[in-house]
C-alpha cells in the first residue's frame, strides 16, 4: 500500500500560504510512504521540537524528524522523553523519531516504544558528534564499531513492522572504513534509506560538507539516499537535488528562522523564482513559532524564545538591542510585543 504525507492540504488556516502542489515531486520514497517533497528538515536535538516542524511542514517540508531521543529513556517510557514524540498526526504524517543508544534490545524496544505511540518511521542516530555522545559510545562513535551498528539496525528492523531509517556521516574518520561499506549491510538487514551528512565524526562541524562524496555514495548504492551539510539555499537544494543522485535534501542549520525555505525550495525545482517573504510573513511566522511554543510548553517558551525569536529578527536594524531587551523579558507576551516593534522599526526598541 503507498501513502503520501498531506502535510501540505493540511498547512495552517492562517499565515503561511503554499503557492505548489505536492505532487510536484514523488520520488523519494521511505518503505511505503512517498513523500510530498524531496526536502526535509534535519532533526536538530533541541531545536526540533513540533512547533518548529509544524511550522516547516506548513511551508512545504516533505518530512520532519524528531529530536534525537534516547533509547534507554524511551524504553522506560519516561514522561520527559515520551514528551519529545510529541506530535499531531493530521499534519505530521509520516512522523519520523529519531533513536539514539548502544544497546540493540534497547533500540528494539525503544522502537517498539515509538511506534506505540504513533511513529511512522524509526531514524537511527549514527552521525551525532557532540561530545558527551561520542564519550558513551553513541552517534557517530558506532561508526568505529560496523558489527555493532549492523546488530543495532537488524534487531531494530525485526521489532517494529514500520521502516527503519539511519543517519549518519562519512565514517569515524578519513581512512577508516565507513558508510560506504555500512550501507550495502544495513540495505541486507532491511534498512529503507540513508541520510548522509557529509563530513567526518572527528570533522564535528568544522570545515565543509563534502558533497563529490555524498554523489559518490549516492550513486553506488540501492537505497534511496538524502543528503545533509551545508546546504543554505533552495538554489543549493535544487542542484545538489538534480546533480548528485541523491533522493532527498535534508536542511537544517539554514531553516532557522527561514522555513519559507522549503517552499523557495520547491519553488525553485519547479523552475520559479523564489517567493522573497515580506516582513510581514516574516513575522507572522515568528509570531507563529511562539505561540504554538507557548501552547506546547507553557510559560517556559520564554527561555526558549530568546534563540528562536532571534533566528527572526537577526537581519534587523536593531538585532542587537532587541536581543538585550528579549533576553530581560521572562513573559512570552511581551517578547511578542518587542518582536511587532522590531518587526515594525519603531525606534523604541533601541531604547
Ligand atoms: C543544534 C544542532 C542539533 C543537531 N541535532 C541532531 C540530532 O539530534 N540528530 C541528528 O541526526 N543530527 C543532528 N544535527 C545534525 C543535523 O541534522 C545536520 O545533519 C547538520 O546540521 C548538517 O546540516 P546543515 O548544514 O543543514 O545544518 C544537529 C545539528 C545542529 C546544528
Amino acid at each position: 500500500m503507498v501513502f503520501s504525507n498531506n502535510s501540505w492540504a493540511q498547512s495552517f488556516s492562517s499565515g503561511a500560504t503554499p503557492s505548489l502542489k505536492p505532487s510536484l515531486t514523488a520520488s523519494l520514497t521511505i518503505g511505503p510512504w512517498v513523500l510530498s517533497s524531496p526536502f526535509i528538515l534535519a532533526p536538530m536535538a533541541g531545536l526540533t521540537n513540533w512547533p518548529f516542524r509544524r511550522l516547516a511542514l506548513a511551508y512545504g517540508a516533505g518530512l520532519t524528524v524528531s529530536e534525537m531521543v534516547s533509547s534507554v529513556a524511551l524504553s522506560f517510557r519516561g514522561s520527559k522523553t515520551l514528551g519529545l514524540l510529541k506530535t499531531d498526526p493530521t499534519i505530521e504524517k509520516p512522523f519520523c523519531v529519531q533513536l539514539f543508544g548502544r544497546e540493540p534490545e534497547r533500540l528494539a524496544l525503544a522502537a517498539q516504544v515509538a511506534a506505540d505511540q504513533g511513529a511512522d518511521i524509526i531514524d537511527l542516530n549514527f552521525g551525532c558528534p557532540a561530545k558527551k555522545v561520542v564519550h558513551s559510545g553513541h552517534g557517530v562513535a558506532l561508526l568505529k564499531d560496523l558489527d555493532l551498528a549492523v546488530a543495532i539496525a537488524k534487531r531494530t528492523v525485526q521489532a517494529v513492522k514500520i521502516p527503519v531509517t539511519v543517519k549518519t556521516r562519512l565514517a569515524w574518520a578519513p581512512g577508516w572504513p565507513g558508510v560506504q561499506e555500512l550501507a550495502p549491510r544495513l540495505e541486507a538487514v532491511g534498512v529503507k534509506a540513508i541520510t548522509l551528512h557529509g563530513r567526518y565524526g572527528v570533522q564535528g562541524f568544522t570545515g565543509e560538507a563534502d558533497w563529490a562524496k555524498i554523489a559518490h555514495f549516492a550513486q553506488s548504492v540501492a537505497l534511496p539516499v538524502i543528503g545533509s551539510g551545508d546546504v543554505t539555499t533552495a538554489y543549493d537544494a535544487a542542484r545538489l537535488l538534480k546533480s548528485t543522485g541523491v533522493k532527498g535534501i535534508m536542511i537544517g542549520r539554514a531553516a532557522r528562522g527561514r522555513p519559507w525555505l522549503f517552499r523557495d525550495c520547491l519553488e525553485v525545482l519547479a523552475g520559479l523564482e523564489p517567493t522573497p517573504p515580506s516582513r510581514e510573513e516574516k513575522m507572522a511566522a515568528a509570531y507563529r513559532h511562539a505561540t504554538f511554543l507557548e501552547a506546547e510548553i507553557g510559560p517556559r517558551a520564554a527561555f526558549l524564545l530568546r534563540t528562536v525569536l532571534m533566528w527572526y529578527v537577526r537581519d534587523l536594524p536593531g538585532a542587537a538591542a532587541f536581543r538585550a531587551a528579549i533576553n530581560r523579558e521572562e513573559k512570552v507576551a511581551k517578547q511578542l510585543e518587542l518582536l511587532t516593534q522590531a518587526f515594525s522599526g519603531d525606534p523604541l526598541i533601541e531604547s
